[in-house]
Protein backbone atom coordinates (compact mmCIF):
# COMPACT_ATOMS: atom_id res chain seq x y z
CA UNK A 1 0.00 0.00 0.00
CA UNK A 2 1.10 3.50 -0.67
CA UNK A 3 0.76 5.72 2.46
CA UNK A 4 1.13 9.67 3.36
CA UNK A 5 1.28 9.96 7.08
CA UNK A 6 0.67 14.17 7.98
CA UNK A 7 2.32 14.91 10.72
CA UNK A 8 5.23 13.36 12.23
CA UNK A 9 4.94 13.98 16.07
CA UNK A 10 5.00 10.90 18.46
CA UNK A 11 1.75 9.60 16.74
CA UNK A 12 2.82 9.69 13.20
CA UNK A 13 6.76 9.34 13.41
CA UNK A 14 5.60 6.30 15.19
CA UNK A 15 2.97 4.93 12.81
CA UNK A 16 4.67 6.04 9.76
CA UNK A 17 7.62 3.93 10.99
CA UNK A 18 6.27 0.92 12.22
CA UNK A 19 3.92 1.01 9.15
CA UNK A 20 6.86 0.75 6.94
CA UNK A 21 7.93 -2.34 8.78
CA UNK A 22 5.27 -4.40 7.52
CA UNK A 23 6.49 -3.09 3.69
CA UNK A 24 3.81 -0.60 2.81
CA UNK A 25 5.17 2.61 0.75
CA UNK A 26 5.23 5.26 3.52
CA UNK A 27 6.00 8.85 2.77
CA UNK A 28 5.85 10.79 6.55
CA UNK A 29 5.02 14.27 5.81
CA UNK A 30 4.96 17.43 7.69
CA UNK A 31 4.98 20.98 7.10
CA UNK A 32 7.94 21.98 10.05
CA UNK A 33 11.28 21.74 7.78
CA UNK A 34 13.25 21.29 10.32
CA UNK A 35 11.80 18.12 11.74
CA UNK A 36 11.80 16.57 8.33
CA UNK A 37 16.04 17.17 8.11
CA UNK A 38 16.09 15.55 11.04
CA UNK A 39 14.30 12.54 10.11
CA UNK A 40 16.13 12.43 6.98
CA UNK A 41 19.52 12.64 8.55
CA UNK A 42 18.35 8.84 10.21
CA UNK A 43 20.62 9.69 13.50
CA UNK A 44 19.42 9.01 16.20
CA UNK A 45 20.08 12.36 18.31
CA UNK A 46 18.29 14.49 15.83
CA UNK A 47 15.35 12.10 15.43
CA UNK A 48 15.20 12.13 19.53
CA UNK A 49 15.74 15.71 19.49
CA UNK A 50 12.04 15.54 18.12
CA UNK A 51 10.70 12.12 19.19
CA UNK A 52 11.88 10.43 21.80
CA UNK A 53 10.61 6.66 21.99
CA UNK A 54 13.06 3.30 22.58
CA UNK A 55 13.63 1.52 19.41
CA UNK A 56 12.35 4.08 16.90
CA UNK A 57 15.62 5.75 15.58
CA UNK A 58 16.27 1.81 14.66
CA UNK A 59 13.29 1.54 13.06
CA UNK A 60 13.72 4.68 11.25
CA UNK A 61 17.35 3.80 10.16
CA UNK A 62 16.55 0.50 9.26
CA UNK A 63 13.72 1.24 6.34
CA UNK A 64 14.37 4.94 5.32
CA UNK A 65 15.00 5.49 1.65
CA UNK A 66 13.32 1.62 0.82
CA UNK A 67 9.51 1.69 2.62
CA UNK A 68 9.69 4.92 4.54
CA UNK A 69 10.18 8.30 2.71
CA UNK A 70 10.32 11.85 4.37
CA UNK A 71 8.89 15.14 2.63
CA UNK A 72 7.78 18.75 3.24
CA UNK A 73 6.23 18.07 -0.46
CA UNK A 74 3.00 16.40 -0.15
CA UNK A 75 1.70 17.86 -3.94
CA UNK A 76 4.91 15.51 -5.19
CA UNK A 77 3.49 12.04 -3.22
CA UNK A 78 -0.01 12.39 -3.76
CA UNK A 79 -0.18 10.49 -7.25
CA UNK A 80 -0.85 6.18 -6.23
CA UNK A 81 -1.63 6.62 -3.01
CA UNK A 82 -4.41 4.78 -1.17
CA UNK A 83 -4.47 5.98 2.46
CA UNK A 84 -3.76 9.49 4.17
CA UNK A 85 -3.30 9.07 7.75
CA UNK A 86 -4.07 12.39 9.85
CA UNK A 87 -1.94 12.62 13.01
CA UNK A 88 -2.06 16.29 13.36
CA UNK A 89 -2.12 18.25 17.15
CA UNK A 90 -5.59 18.62 18.38
CA UNK A 91 -4.75 21.40 20.87
CA UNK A 92 -7.33 22.45 23.63
CA UNK A 93 -8.56 25.89 23.37
CA UNK A 94 -9.35 28.29 26.33
CA UNK A 95 -12.66 26.97 26.86
CA UNK A 96 -11.64 23.41 26.74
CA UNK A 97 -12.98 22.35 22.89
CA UNK A 98 -10.37 21.33 20.34
CA UNK A 99 -9.12 23.38 18.14
CA UNK A 100 -9.42 21.78 14.75
CA UNK A 101 -7.54 24.22 12.58
CA UNK A 102 -4.48 22.19 11.78
CA UNK A 103 -6.90 19.84 10.67
CA UNK A 104 -8.99 21.70 8.49
CA UNK A 105 -6.28 23.76 7.19
CA UNK A 106 -4.04 20.22 6.33
CA UNK A 107 -7.17 18.77 4.65
CA UNK A 108 -8.24 21.71 2.62
CA UNK A 109 -4.49 21.46 1.39
CA UNK A 110 -4.91 18.00 0.74
CA UNK A 111 -8.61 17.96 -0.90
CA UNK A 112 -7.18 20.62 -3.60
CA UNK A 113 -4.77 18.14 -4.81
CA UNK A 114 -6.40 15.34 -4.13
CA UNK A 115 -9.44 16.54 -6.78
CA UNK A 116 -5.99 17.02 -8.97
CA UNK A 117 -4.75 13.97 -9.53
CA UNK A 118 -4.38 12.04 -12.59
CA UNK A 119 -5.10 8.15 -11.08
CA UNK A 120 -8.86 7.50 -10.08
CA UNK A 121 -8.32 4.59 -7.42
CA UNK A 122 -10.25 4.75 -4.11
CA UNK A 123 -8.15 7.11 -1.09
CA UNK A 124 -9.19 6.60 2.36
CA UNK A 125 -8.54 9.45 4.84
CA UNK A 126 -7.76 8.55 8.13
CA UNK A 127 -8.17 10.44 11.59
CA UNK A 128 -5.96 8.79 13.30
CA UNK A 129 -5.52 12.18 15.69
CA UNK A 130 -7.86 12.38 18.68
CA UNK A 131 -11.11 14.37 17.46
CA UNK A 132 -14.29 14.95 18.56
CA UNK A 133 -17.03 12.99 17.48
CA UNK A 134 -18.58 13.95 14.30
CA UNK A 135 -14.97 15.36 12.63
CA UNK A 136 -14.71 12.92 10.57
CA UNK A 137 -18.45 14.33 8.90
CA UNK A 138 -16.66 17.27 8.77
CA UNK A 139 -13.36 15.67 6.95
CA UNK A 140 -16.07 14.68 4.46
CA UNK A 141 -17.62 18.00 3.78
CA UNK A 142 -14.64 19.39 2.95
CA UNK A 143 -13.35 17.00 0.81
CA UNK A 144 -17.25 16.93 -1.16
CA UNK A 145 -16.84 21.00 -1.43
CA UNK A 146 -13.30 20.16 -3.57
CA UNK A 147 -15.08 17.28 -5.74
CA UNK A 148 -12.44 15.02 -4.48
CA UNK A 149 -13.44 12.04 -6.51
CA UNK A 150 -13.46 8.64 -5.27
CA UNK A 151 -12.59 9.14 -1.76
CA UNK A 152 -13.65 7.65 1.87
CA UNK A 153 -13.09 8.84 5.27
CA UNK A 154 -12.37 6.52 8.17
CA UNK A 155 -11.50 7.25 12.10
CA UNK A 156 -8.92 4.76 13.59
CA UNK A 157 -7.92 5.96 16.65
CA UNK A 158 -4.47 5.96 18.42
CA UNK A 159 -3.88 4.12 21.75
CA UNK A 160 0.03 4.01 22.15
CA UNK A 161 1.08 5.24 25.06
CA UNK A 162 4.44 7.44 25.16
CA UNK A 163 7.79 5.85 26.23
CA UNK A 164 6.34 2.68 25.01
CA UNK A 165 4.71 3.55 21.65
CA UNK A 166 7.24 1.40 19.04
CA UNK A 167 6.15 -1.91 21.08
CA UNK A 168 2.28 -0.97 21.60
CA UNK A 169 2.03 -0.01 17.52
CA UNK A 170 3.75 -3.70 17.11
CA UNK A 171 1.57 -5.21 19.33
CA UNK A 172 -1.78 -3.20 20.19
CA UNK A 173 -4.43 -4.42 22.04
CA UNK A 174 -6.83 -3.33 19.81
CA UNK A 175 -7.17 -2.11 16.19
CA UNK A 176 -10.65 0.69 15.93
CA UNK A 177 -11.47 1.34 12.36
CA UNK A 178 -14.92 3.17 11.84
CA UNK A 179 -16.02 3.92 8.08
CA UNK A 180 -19.08 3.74 5.75
CA UNK A 181 -18.10 1.40 3.08
CA UNK A 182 -17.46 -1.75 2.50
CA UNK A 183 -14.32 -0.47 0.15
CA UNK A 184 -13.03 2.08 2.65
CA UNK A 185 -12.98 -1.43 5.35
CA UNK A 186 -11.36 -3.26 3.07
CA UNK A 187 -8.25 -1.08 2.30
CA UNK A 188 -7.64 -0.27 5.84
CA UNK A 189 -7.97 -4.25 6.30
CA UNK A 190 -5.18 -4.43 3.94
CA UNK A 191 -3.41 -2.11 5.78
CA UNK A 192 -3.75 -3.71 8.98
CA UNK A 193 -3.50 -7.11 7.74
CA UNK A 194 -1.48 -8.65 10.30
CA UNK A 195 -3.86 -7.68 13.18
CA UNK A 196 -7.20 -8.57 11.46
CA UNK A 197 -7.71 -12.16 13.05
CA UNK A 198 -5.15 -12.12 15.08
CA UNK A 199 -5.51 -14.25 18.16
CA UNK A 200 -5.39 -11.64 20.40
CA UNK A 201 -5.14 -7.87 19.08
CA UNK A 202 -9.49 -7.22 18.54
CA UNK A 203 -10.00 -5.74 15.21
CA UNK A 204 -13.04 -4.08 15.97
CA UNK A 205 -15.03 -2.06 13.19
CA UNK A 206 -17.66 0.32 13.24
CA UNK A 207 -19.01 3.90 12.50
CA UNK A 208 -16.45 6.43 12.44
CA UNK A 209 -18.53 8.18 15.08
CA UNK A 210 -18.68 5.52 17.58
CA UNK A 211 -14.29 5.14 16.69
CA UNK A 212 -14.13 8.87 17.64
CA UNK A 213 -16.42 8.12 21.04
CA UNK A 214 -13.88 5.05 22.12
CA UNK A 215 -11.34 7.08 22.24
CA UNK A 216 -12.18 9.43 24.36
CA UNK A 217 -14.01 7.12 26.65
CA UNK A 218 -11.16 5.45 26.77
CA UNK A 219 -8.50 8.26 27.56
CA UNK A 220 -11.11 9.68 30.07
CA UNK A 221 -12.09 6.10 32.13
CA UNK A 222 -8.12 5.99 32.44
CA UNK A 223 -8.28 9.74 34.41
CA UNK A 224 -11.46 8.48 36.00
CA UNK A 225 -9.18 5.82 37.25
CA UNK A 226 -6.23 6.97 38.16
CA UNK A 227 -7.97 10.07 39.73
CA UNK A 228 -10.33 7.73 41.92
CA UNK A 229 -7.19 6.37 43.77
CA UNK A 230 -5.45 9.78 44.23
CA UNK A 231 -9.23 11.67 45.29
CA UNK A 232 -10.39 8.84 47.95
CA UNK A 233 -7.27 5.76 48.26
CA UNK A 234 -4.39 9.19 48.71
CA UNK A 235 -7.14 10.84 50.81
CA UNK A 236 -7.48 8.26 53.41
CA UNK A 237 -4.02 7.19 53.36
CA UNK A 238 -3.37 10.91 54.48
CA UNK A 239 -6.31 11.17 56.65
CA UNK A 240 -6.13 8.11 58.72
CA UNK A 241 -3.22 6.72 60.47
CA UNK A 242 -1.87 3.48 60.05
CA UNK A 243 -3.56 3.22 56.60
CA UNK A 244 -0.92 2.22 54.34
CA UNK A 245 -1.48 3.03 50.57
CA UNK A 246 0.85 -0.23 48.72
CA UNK A 247 -1.26 -2.09 50.99
CA UNK A 248 -4.37 -1.06 50.58
CA UNK A 249 -3.53 -1.18 47.15
CA UNK A 250 -2.87 -4.67 46.57
CA UNK A 251 -6.22 -5.48 48.62
CA UNK A 252 -8.50 -3.78 46.54
CA UNK A 253 -6.69 -4.83 42.85
CA UNK A 254 -6.60 -8.40 43.96
CA UNK A 255 -9.66 -8.46 42.75
CA UNK A 256 -9.45 -9.34 39.37
CA UNK A 257 -12.66 -6.99 38.30
CA UNK A 258 -9.93 -4.65 39.38
CA UNK A 259 -7.43 -2.74 37.71
CA UNK A 260 -3.77 -2.59 38.86
CA UNK A 261 -2.95 -0.45 36.48
CA UNK A 262 -3.42 3.55 37.25
CA UNK A 263 -3.73 2.06 41.40
CA UNK A 264 -0.92 4.19 42.04
CA UNK A 265 -0.90 7.63 43.61
CA UNK A 266 0.86 10.77 42.34
CA UNK A 267 0.76 14.64 41.84
CA UNK A 268 -1.40 14.02 39.11
CA UNK A 269 -1.43 12.83 35.63
CA UNK A 270 0.16 14.87 32.78
CA UNK A 271 1.28 14.18 29.16
CA UNK A 272 -0.38 15.53 25.98
CA UNK A 273 -3.85 13.44 26.68
CA UNK A 274 -5.66 12.84 28.98
CA UNK A 275 -6.37 16.83 30.09
CA UNK A 276 -7.08 17.84 26.98
CA UNK A 277 -9.17 15.24 26.09
CA UNK A 278 -11.17 15.02 29.03
CA UNK A 279 -11.63 19.20 28.84
CA UNK A 280 -12.83 18.46 25.24
CA UNK A 281 -15.27 15.69 26.19
CA UNK A 282 -16.62 17.42 29.13
CA UNK A 283 -17.06 20.48 26.38
CA UNK A 284 -18.67 18.06 23.86
CA UNK A 285 -21.22 16.63 26.50
CA UNK A 286 -21.85 20.34 27.58
CA UNK A 287 -22.81 21.61 24.56
CA UNK A 288 -25.28 18.76 23.61
CA UNK A 289 -26.83 20.02 27.22
CA UNK A 290 -25.75 16.83 28.65
CA UNK A 291 -24.08 17.17 32.44
CA UNK A 292 -20.55 16.20 32.69
CA UNK A 293 -20.41 16.70 36.40
CA UNK A 294 -18.12 13.54 37.06
CA UNK A 295 -15.74 14.36 34.04
CA UNK A 296 -15.28 17.90 35.33
CA UNK A 297 -14.77 16.57 39.17
CA UNK A 298 -11.96 13.82 37.45
CA UNK A 299 -10.25 16.51 35.56
CA UNK A 300 -10.44 19.11 39.05
CA UNK A 301 -8.71 16.19 41.42
CA UNK A 302 -6.39 15.62 38.76
CA UNK A 303 -5.13 19.44 38.58
CA UNK A 304 -5.37 19.44 42.46
CA UNK A 305 -2.82 16.90 42.56
CA UNK A 306 -0.49 18.60 40.71
CA UNK A 307 0.56 21.60 43.56
CA UNK A 308 -1.37 20.09 46.39
CA UNK A 309 1.81 18.68 48.14
CA UNK A 310 3.65 22.20 48.55
CA UNK A 311 0.55 23.57 50.35
CA UNK A 312 0.70 20.48 52.62
CA UNK A 313 4.33 21.07 53.22
CA UNK A 314 3.04 24.18 54.28
CA UNK A 315 0.14 23.18 56.68
CA UNK A 316 1.56 19.90 57.89
CA UNK A 317 5.32 20.14 57.71
CA UNK A 318 5.08 24.03 58.83
CA UNK A 319 8.01 24.91 56.31
CA UNK A 320 8.18 27.93 54.48
CA UNK A 321 9.43 28.30 50.54
CA UNK A 322 10.68 31.69 50.56
CA UNK A 323 14.80 32.02 49.86
CA UNK A 324 14.85 28.31 49.80
CA UNK A 325 16.86 26.20 47.32
CA UNK A 326 14.74 23.15 46.37
CA UNK A 327 16.23 20.29 43.96
CA UNK A 328 13.38 19.19 41.53
CA UNK A 329 14.02 15.34 40.37
CA UNK A 330 11.52 14.68 37.14
CA UNK A 331 10.46 17.19 34.41
CA UNK A 332 8.82 15.29 32.10
CA UNK A 333 5.35 13.74 32.26
CA UNK A 334 6.26 10.49 33.42
CA UNK A 335 9.22 8.29 33.05
CA UNK A 336 10.65 7.02 29.70
CA UNK A 337 9.99 10.19 27.85
CA UNK A 338 11.10 13.73 27.11
CA UNK A 339 7.70 14.79 26.75
CA UNK A 340 6.90 17.78 28.97
CA UNK A 341 3.00 18.37 27.92
CA UNK A 342 1.20 18.84 31.14
CA UNK A 343 3.47 17.52 33.04
CA UNK A 344 2.99 18.33 36.81
CA UNK A 345 6.60 19.63 36.66
CA UNK A 346 4.98 22.95 34.90
CA UNK A 347 2.53 23.34 37.98
CA UNK A 348 5.04 22.30 40.71
CA UNK A 349 7.68 24.90 39.15
CA UNK A 350 4.98 27.93 38.83
CA UNK A 351 3.86 27.02 42.19
CA UNK A 352 7.16 27.08 44.07
CA UNK A 353 8.19 30.51 41.83
CA UNK A 354 5.39 31.92 42.98
CA UNK A 355 6.25 30.86 46.76
CA UNK A 356 9.25 32.83 46.49
CA UNK A 357 12.34 29.91 46.44
CA UNK A 358 15.58 31.19 45.57
CA UNK A 359 16.83 28.36 43.16
CA UNK A 360 15.30 25.12 41.67
CA UNK A 361 18.15 22.46 40.61
CA UNK A 362 16.39 20.26 38.15
CA UNK A 363 17.33 17.17 37.36
CA UNK A 364 15.91 14.48 34.29
CA UNK A 365 17.21 11.88 32.49
CA UNK A 366 15.70 13.25 29.27
CA UNK A 367 13.68 15.99 29.41
CA UNK A 368 16.11 18.84 29.91
CA UNK A 369 16.35 20.21 26.32
CA UNK A 370 12.87 20.09 26.30
CA UNK A 371 12.80 22.01 29.94
CA UNK A 372 15.19 24.74 28.87
CA UNK A 373 12.30 25.53 26.05
CA UNK A 374 9.34 25.32 28.42
CA UNK A 375 11.23 27.69 30.84
CA UNK A 376 12.64 29.84 29.17
CA UNK A 377 13.83 33.19 30.54
CA UNK A 378 12.65 35.07 28.06
CA UNK A 379 9.15 34.21 28.30
CA UNK A 380 9.11 35.08 32.64
CA UNK A 381 12.64 35.98 34.34
CA UNK A 382 11.69 34.14 37.40
CA UNK A 383 13.05 30.97 35.05
CA UNK A 384 16.36 32.06 35.63
CA UNK A 385 16.53 30.33 39.42
CA UNK A 386 15.99 27.22 37.33
CA UNK A 387 19.47 25.72 37.26
CA UNK A 388 19.80 22.41 35.17
CA UNK A 389 22.25 19.19 36.07
CA UNK A 390 23.63 15.92 35.00
CA UNK A 391 22.78 13.89 37.93
CA UNK A 392 20.34 13.39 41.53
CA UNK A 393 23.44 13.91 43.57
CA UNK A 394 24.21 17.28 41.48
CA UNK A 395 21.29 18.38 41.59
CA UNK A 396 20.81 17.96 45.86
CA UNK A 397 23.65 20.19 46.59
CA UNK A 398 22.86 22.63 48.83
CA UNK A 399 19.36 22.55 48.62
CA UNK A 400 17.04 22.83 51.51
CA UNK A 401 14.44 20.36 50.41
CA UNK A 402 13.47 17.83 47.10
CA UNK A 403 10.47 17.64 45.33
CA UNK A 404 10.32 14.28 43.04
CA UNK A 405 7.94 14.86 40.71
CA UNK A 406 8.39 12.11 37.74
CA UNK A 407 8.71 8.31 38.55
CA UNK A 408 11.83 7.74 37.06
CA UNK A 409 13.21 4.67 38.07
CA UNK A 410 16.59 6.46 39.18
CA UNK A 411 14.43 7.98 41.93
CA UNK A 412 13.59 4.87 43.69
CA UNK A 413 15.05 4.26 47.37
CA UNK A 414 17.03 7.44 47.17
CA UNK A 415 16.99 7.76 50.98
CA UNK A 416 20.94 6.65 50.91
CA UNK A 417 21.49 9.14 48.20
CA UNK A 418 19.66 11.88 49.90
CA UNK A 419 21.59 11.62 53.57
CA UNK A 420 25.04 11.36 52.05
CA UNK A 421 24.22 14.82 49.81
CA UNK A 422 22.23 17.01 52.23
CA UNK A 423 21.97 17.97 55.61
CA UNK A 424 18.58 17.78 57.94
CA UNK A 425 16.91 20.00 58.39
CA UNK A 426 15.80 18.69 55.47
CA UNK A 427 12.11 18.10 54.05
CA UNK A 428 11.38 15.70 51.42
CA UNK A 429 8.24 15.89 48.98
CA UNK A 430 7.37 13.27 47.03
CA UNK A 431 4.95 13.35 44.42
CA UNK A 432 5.14 9.06 43.75
CA UNK A 433 5.98 7.65 46.55
CA UNK A 434 9.56 6.53 45.20
CA UNK A 435 11.09 6.55 48.75
CA UNK A 436 9.34 3.14 50.57
CA UNK A 437 12.26 2.85 53.17
CA UNK A 438 11.69 6.88 54.29
CA UNK A 439 11.66 5.77 58.04
CA UNK A 440 15.72 5.39 57.56
CA UNK A 441 15.24 8.97 56.30
CA UNK A 442 12.83 10.19 59.58
CA UNK A 443 15.61 8.69 61.86
CA UNK A 444 18.20 10.34 60.49
CA UNK A 445 16.77 13.57 61.19
CA UNK A 446 14.68 14.15 57.60
CA UNK A 447 11.18 15.17 57.21
CA UNK A 448 9.16 13.20 54.59
CA UNK A 449 5.73 13.90 52.89
CA UNK A 450 4.09 11.70 49.91
CA UNK A 451 1.00 11.31 48.50
CA UNK A 452 -1.04 8.80 50.49
CA UNK A 453 0.38 9.47 53.64
CA UNK A 454 0.77 11.44 56.55
CA UNK A 455 3.50 13.99 57.07
CA UNK A 456 6.33 12.25 59.32
CA UNK A 457 8.42 14.03 60.97
CA UNK A 458 11.73 13.51 61.92
CA UNK A 459 11.90 11.38 64.49
CA UNK A 460 12.54 13.15 67.93
CA UNK A 461 10.59 16.13 67.10
CA UNK A 462 7.27 17.20 67.67
CA UNK A 463 5.12 17.39 64.64
CA UNK A 464 4.32 21.53 64.24
CA UNK A 465 0.74 21.25 63.37
CA UNK A 466 -1.74 19.07 64.55
CA UNK A 467 -2.65 17.49 61.00
CA UNK A 468 1.16 16.23 61.33
CA UNK A 469 1.71 12.66 62.52
CA UNK A 470 5.19 11.56 63.63
CA UNK A 471 7.23 8.34 61.96
CA UNK A 472 7.33 7.31 65.61
N1 LIG B 1 1.19 11.78 22.03
C1 LIG B 1 0.46 10.73 22.37
O1 LIG B 1 0.84 9.94 23.24
C2 LIG B 1 -0.85 10.45 21.68
C3 LIG B 1 -1.45 9.19 21.83
C4 LIG B 1 -2.66 8.95 21.18
C5 LIG B 1 -3.26 9.94 20.43
N2 LIG B 1 -2.67 11.16 20.32
C6 LIG B 1 -3.33 12.17 19.48
O2 LIG B 1 -2.67 12.22 18.22
C7 LIG B 1 -2.63 13.55 17.72
C8 LIG B 1 -1.21 13.97 17.42
O3 LIG B 1 -0.49 13.95 18.63
P1 LIG B 1 1.08 14.07 18.66
O4 LIG B 1 1.46 13.92 20.09
O5 LIG B 1 1.67 13.17 17.65
O6 LIG B 1 1.24 15.59 18.18
P2 LIG B 1 2.58 16.39 17.87
O7 LIG B 1 2.31 17.79 18.21
O8 LIG B 1 3.74 15.67 18.52
O9 LIG B 1 2.78 16.25 16.29
C9 LIG B 1 1.96 16.85 15.35
C10 LIG B 1 2.76 17.11 14.09
O10 LIG B 1 1.88 17.63 13.08
C11 LIG B 1 2.62 18.58 12.31
N3 LIG B 1 1.70 19.43 11.56
C12 LIG B 1 0.98 20.50 11.96
N4 LIG B 1 0.23 20.98 10.95
C13 LIG B 1 0.49 20.20 9.87
C14 LIG B 1 0.03 20.19 8.52
N5 LIG B 1 -0.87 21.08 8.10
N6 LIG B 1 0.50 19.25 7.69
C15 LIG B 1 1.41 18.34 8.11
N7 LIG B 1 1.88 18.30 9.37
C16 LIG B 1 1.43 19.22 10.24
C17 LIG B 1 3.44 19.31 13.36
O11 LIG B 1 4.53 20.00 12.76
C18 LIG B 1 3.88 18.14 14.25
O12 LIG B 1 5.08 17.59 13.80
C19 LIG B 1 -3.35 14.41 18.77
O13 LIG B 1 -4.71 14.49 18.42
C20 LIG B 1 -3.22 13.58 20.03
O14 LIG B 1 -4.26 13.84 20.93
C21 LIG B 1 -1.47 11.43 20.91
Amino acid sequence: MKIIVAGTGFVGLTHAAVCSEYGHEVYAYDVDTKRIAAYKSAEREQIEHYVNEPGLAEIIAENIDRYLFFTTDVASIIEGTDAIFMCLPTPPKANGSTDLSYYTDATHHLAGLLAKRQDQRRVVMINKSTVPVGTARMLETILKEHNVPNIGIASNPEFLPEGDAVERSRRPDRIVVGADSEADFSIMRRIYSQFVNHVRIRYIETTPETAEAIKYVANTLLLTYISFWNGVGARLGETFPNVRMEDLKRGVTSDNRISTWGSYVSNGAGGSCFGKDIQSLIFQLKTAGQPADLLQSVYNINEYQKTYLIDRAISEAGVSFNHKSVALLGLSFKQRTNDMRDSSSLKVVESLLARGVREIRAYDPLAIHEAKRYFSPENNHLFEKISYHESVKEALQGTDMLFISTDWEEFRGLSRTIEQNVQPPYLVIDGRRMIPDYQELTTRGFGYIAVGSPYYAPVGTAPETEAAVSAQ
